[in-house]
């Protein structure tokens, strides 16, 4: 089946993008749908099996990393009886299954930790026209996708409306303070320069990602999602050359049909045709498969 939206018997917390999030008191219910946004809109049309996906990389990525830094996932849902503390067996819809997770609600600091390993996106346009990286100086002769000397910590505010803004290591540290400051970025070095290398061996670029932490009992966790191909950019290895943008490992038919359409990326988004959405569904599967070196177990609904 495919997820458009959800509307569970429970108080909502957060509608994202993607996510829907419902609040359980000291808890956080997370169900990944198959929504699907490109140039920052969310297309009317869903991708097949991308939130199930979404959620098990998440998932998969929480557990690898446990060891490194603590983080907010109790439990992903993948039975009918995993969600029997706030609703009844007949109000758990199927499509729940395997495509949410139970979480610690904490106390969210609102920074978006970027990490940088390689030059594209904004960061090119920037560096083309400034010669930094978030304000921040680099080397000199870097070309477009060309992976950066070292990783680097671009955190952002996480904002309300608009665009997230840059921080500077200053900024940071009068909104979260030196301490916290550090250990953000010291974190989330430690979590990307882990993950990138064991993707890389999987064949995948992790080019940059965004992690979000937040605090239970005063005790930094990791929250949010983790290193999926929504939150970072995936690149294929194999296809990987310097000097000019990459195709994203996940999204670039969507893009590219929707550049093709002369579309003017402005709300509402035309209709994705069914082959782009079925070629969409399979690269996000292929992702899994190679980050996990598992299949995707589709759940019946
Ligand atoms: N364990 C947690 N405790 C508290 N808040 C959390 C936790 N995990 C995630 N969040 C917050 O829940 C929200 C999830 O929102 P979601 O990512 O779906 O949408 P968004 O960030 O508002 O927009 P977008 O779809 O563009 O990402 C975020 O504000 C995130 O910071
Ligand atoms: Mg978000």
């Amino acid at each position: 089946m495919v997820l458009f939206g959800t509307d569970l018997p429970l108080p909502l917390f957060c509608r994202g993008k993607v996510r829907d999030t419902y609040d359980l008191g000291d808890k956080l219910l997370i169900v990944a749908t198959d929504r699907i946004s490109a140039f920052d809109v969310v297309l009317p049309c869903a991708i097949p099996t991308k939130g199930l996906v979404l959620n098990q990389i998440s998932a998969f990525w929480f557990e690898k990393t446990s060891h490194l830094i603590p983080n907010h996932l109790i439990k992903v849902v993948n039975e009918v009886s995993g969600l029997s503390q706030c609703l009844s067996p007949d109000a758990v819809p199927d499509y729940i299954l395997g495509r949410s997770m139970i979480v610690k609600k904490a106390q969210r600091i609102p920074v978006e930790c970027v990490v940088r390993g390689y030059l594209s996106g904004s960061a090119w346009a920037e560096y083309k026209e400034k010669g930094t990286i978030s304000g921040r100086s680099v080397p000199k002769g870097l070309k477009e996708s060309e992976e950066l000397p070292m990783p680097l910590f671009a955190p952002t505010t996480k904002a309300e409306t608009g665009h997230d803004q840059p921080l500077t290591k200053r900024d940071l540290e009068e909104l979260v303070g030196k301490t916290l400051a550090q250990r953000l970025e010291q974190a989330s070095l430690t979590i990307y320069n882990y993950a990138r290398s064991y993707a890389q061996k999987r064949g995948i670029i992790i080019a940059d990602t965004k992690f979000e932490f937040g605090t239970v009992d005063n005790q930094l966790i990791l929250i949010d999602e983790l290193l999926t191909p929504d939150s970072s950019r995936f690149w294929d290895a194999s296809q990987y050359t310097v000097g000019q943008s990459q195709p994203s490992f996940d999204k670039q038919p969507v893009r590219d049909w929707l550049t093709a359409s002369g579309w003017n990326k402005e709300p509402p988004a035309p209709e994705l045709p069914p082959e782009i959405v079925k070629e969409t569904s399979e690269r996000y599967q292929e992702a899994y498969r190679r980050l996990t070196g598992k299949e995707l177990k589709l759940v019946s609904g």
